[in-house]
């Protein structure tokens, strides 16, 4: 069975279009992804902003983000009629800036000294999903952009990015600390033993000192607004509004095609649109006209003619029918992705020679990516087909 392509050149260039997501397992080439996306359509005339969460440093480099800054920089791409501009996540800031929005600056100081503070802020698991899609608010409420591309944090599971804001939600409106300080509370004192020990061992787990501090940061973000849960929810509605799309990217890999298949089927439970799936990083054989058992045969045959010429030419065979059997394995996957998801629209994008970290690399990338060199399949027309969405 073979995928309907995916067009991503009509989908970035869609005035409609305001937000792409760039979802999947680690290291699958996310940050790549949505870098060179973000060029193509700065290059198609499109205002852009692309927000990167932890790019490599070469990338960073090249994109002009030599620092932590937490606004977006304009990159300068010669002769592109629309604008690049990049950024690149600070948690900690994002969180800084939140808390001294909301309070005095007294309040606010308070809050930055206090040691759960600087860890949750800092260092906690789900801060950064929580902090892309308040960035991600940020951006979109700005209104300067005509598209933002959100690249996601380089968790272990795609899901946490639709998760861990959540959670994190949950846990700073403070449920789950006001449980725990619950039986040292008047009104409490009919807390269950079971609780009470749970909530002993807790302590010691945590120490005191912690908890009393936890307890000190939420008594103030009490006060001081009691919504991150709301915040979380209204990011995440964000991301079901029309002009959202997300674009899932796997390696030919099992693991990360499973992770993709996951977070496929997640967003169509959420009713979240999908514009496709990118396998990206592929070896498509320089030609498949001599399949690998024959380049074998070859090698072998060759080798039987002796001299040095005979060895090169057979190590060339060999080197070609480890390729052709490479690219029939990760075609084989592509393929049982695809019969599990047939209406989801692919794009494969060869790997590249090196690392992708400077524009021109990008450049090659988004061409990939977008089909403005890619081989569509012949006698597929590149219209615009998307999966239609749900009610
Ligand atoms: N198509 C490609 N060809 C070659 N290298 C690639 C390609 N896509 C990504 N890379 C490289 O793979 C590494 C991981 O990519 P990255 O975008 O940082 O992944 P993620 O953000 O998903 O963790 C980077 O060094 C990047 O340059
Ligand atoms: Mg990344």
């Amino acid at each position: 069975m073979s995928a309907r392509p995916m067009d991503l050149q009509a989908l970035i260039t869609d005035p409609e279009t305001r937000i792409v997501v760039c979802c999947g397992a680690g290291g699958v080439g996310k940050t790549t992804t949505s870098a060179a996306l973000a060029l193509a359509a700065a290059e198609a005339g499109r205002t852009v902003v692309v927000l990167t969460i932890d790019p490599a440093r070469r990338l960073a480099q090249s994109l002009g983000l030599t620092e932590l800054d937490n606004e977006p920089r304009r990159v300068d791409v010669p002769g592109a009629p629309g604008e690049l501009h990049a950024m690149m996540l600070d948690m900690k800031r994002t969180f800084d800036d939140i808390v001294a929005a909301h309070s005095t600056p007294d309040r606010a100081q308070q809050i930055f000294d206090n040691p759960f503070y600087q860890t949750l802020s800092s260092s906690f698991s789900g801060t950064q999903e929580y902090m892309a899609m308040e960035k991600l608010g940020q951006l979109r409420a700005s209104d300067q952009w005509d598209l933002i591309i959100v690249d996601t944090p380089p968790s272990r599971s795609a899901l946490d990015f639709l998760d861990a804001p959540n959670r994190m939600g949950r846990f700073l409106d403070g449920t789950m600390i006001r449980l725990l300080m619950a039986p040292s509370r008047a009104g409490f004192k009919f807390a269950s033993a079971g609780f009470l020990l749970f909530s002993r061992i807790v302590s010691k787990i945590l120490g005191g000192q912690l908890l009393r501090d936890i307890s000190a940061f939420v008594a103030a973000l009490d006060t001081m607004f009691g919504g991150f849960r709301e915040r979380a929810t209204a990011t995440y509605e964000l991301l079901r509004r029309p002009g959202t799309w997300f674009v899932v990217v796997a390696s030919p890999e099992p693991d990360a095609l499973r992770e993709a298949s996951y977070f496929v089927d997640r967003l169509s439970a959420e009713g979240m649109p999908l514009a496709g799936l990118v396998v990206n990083r592929t070896h498509p054989p320089a030609t498949a006209a001599l399949s690998a058992t024959r380049a074998e045969g070859a090698a072998e045959e060759v080798l039987e003619t002796g001299g040095a010429e005979a060895t090169f030419v057979a190590a060339a065979l060999r080197v070609h029918a480890e390729r052709m059997t490479q690219a029939a394995r990760e075609q084989h996957l592509a393929d049982r992705f695809t019969s599990a998801h047939p209406e989801v629209a692919v794009r494969t994008v060869p790997a590249a020679a090196g690392d992708v970290h400077d524009l021109d690399g990008l450049r090659t990338m988004a061409a990939e990516l977008t089909g403005a060199d890619a081989d569509t399949p012949t006698g597929t027309p590149r219209t615009r087909i998307l999966p239609a969405r749900r009610a």
